[in-house]
């Protein structure tokens, strides 16, 4: 396997793995439980790298767009601190679950703390902070998501958005959880909007890619060079992705990746490498975790051939 050294070839490193990938035979399943997500075509594949120096590299179908899902969460956690800093880690803990995303064994016995905030109980009290922070928390939401992504063509997907809400009886048993211990502020029925609208985010493989550069550098937009959070709430969110991004397989992903990733059911996977890249895969069939297989197998490949891990 050939090991590449600086500057890197992306365009070419990528095209390399994403040839190899493409032969690979991929056991994964698409998402079914929510049904709108179940209409994507399962064979569609992207990748895109995108540097702090404003680079982007892509191949297959990295500007399609696609529901981002659980990714955002890292777009709300980051609305959310940087709206109420560390105030946020009083009702939101800081540890792994090793549980699947949704979830609901540890809640009650830790007494509304959700465990993390990429989980959904933690999800949904980030989106509770956040309704009671903004005035339109819905469209300040996508504004900021649009800033970071620079670019104004991102939106909520309404049907997947409908979808989710019509099949979301466990959220809402979360968030009636939580409210009973009073870890939820507002109106059970609000917080689980905003949460389903953040779920329904579309991007593609760049947008994504570009957006989570503010954790490669700093805290700052590499386009303008504006600080948006604090270094200090980078490397937070950047621990926290890295320990509870993928749920029960997060010790998994660290292992193979090495890098700090956030995964969907949608079939995306981004991941940083701090002062170099983001990059970002698409692939919607997922492994038993709820990962995508294909995502997981890219990444892999690539953090091994560019030696580009943080250990
Ligand atoms: O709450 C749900 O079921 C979803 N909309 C979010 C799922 C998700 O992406 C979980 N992680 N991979």
């Amino acid at each position: 396997m050939p090991l590449y050294f600086w500057p890197m070839n992306y365009q070419k490193i990528i095209n390399g793995i994403f040839k190899e990938v493409s032969e690979c035979k991929d056991n994964g399943i698409v998402a079914s439980y929510i049904p709108a997500l179940k209409k994507v075509n399962p064979n569609k594949f992207g990748v895109s790298l995108c540097t702090i120096k404003n680079d982007c590299f892509g191949v297959g179908d990295f500007e399609e767009k696609f529901s981002i899902q659980s990714i955002s969460k890292v777009f709300t956690l980051t609305l959310a601190l940087k709206l109420i800093g560390v105030k946020l880690w009083k009702r939101v803990d800081v540890e792994p679950s090793g549980d699947p995303f949704n979830s609901l064994v540890q809640l009650e016995f830790e007494k509304g703390i959700p465990r993390n905030p990429l989980i959904n109980s933690g999800a949904l009290v980030v989106c509770d902070v956040l309704i009671s922070e903004l005035k339109n928390p819905k469209k300040e939401l996508l504004q900021f998501v649009q800033k970071l992504a620079n670019n104004k063509n991102i939106n909520y997907n309404l049907e997947v958005m409908q979808s989710e809400t019509e099949h979301g009886f466990k959220n809402a048993a979360h968030v009636n959880l939580m409210k009973s211990f009073n870890n939820i502020e507002n109106d059970v029925d609000e917080v689980l909007d905003l949460y389903y609208h953040m779920c329904s985010l579309e991007m593609t493989c760049s947008e994504l890619a570009t957006s989570f550069l503010i954790f490669s550098n700093g805290g700052k937009l590499s386009y303008t060079n504006e600080q948006i959070i604090t270094r200090s709430a980078s490397k937070r969110i950047n621990a926290t992705i890295l320990t509870c991004g993928f749920y029960d397989e997060s010790g998994e992903f660290a292992f193979r990746v090495g890098l700090p990733g956030k995964s969907g059911v949608g079939g995306g996977i981004v991941a940083i490498y701090p002062n170099e890249y983001a990059i970002t895969v698409w692939s919607p069939k997922l492994n038993k975790n709820g990962n995508s297989l294909k995502g997981m197998t890219v990444l892999e490949k690539f953090t091994t051939k560019t030696a580009s891990s943080i250990f």
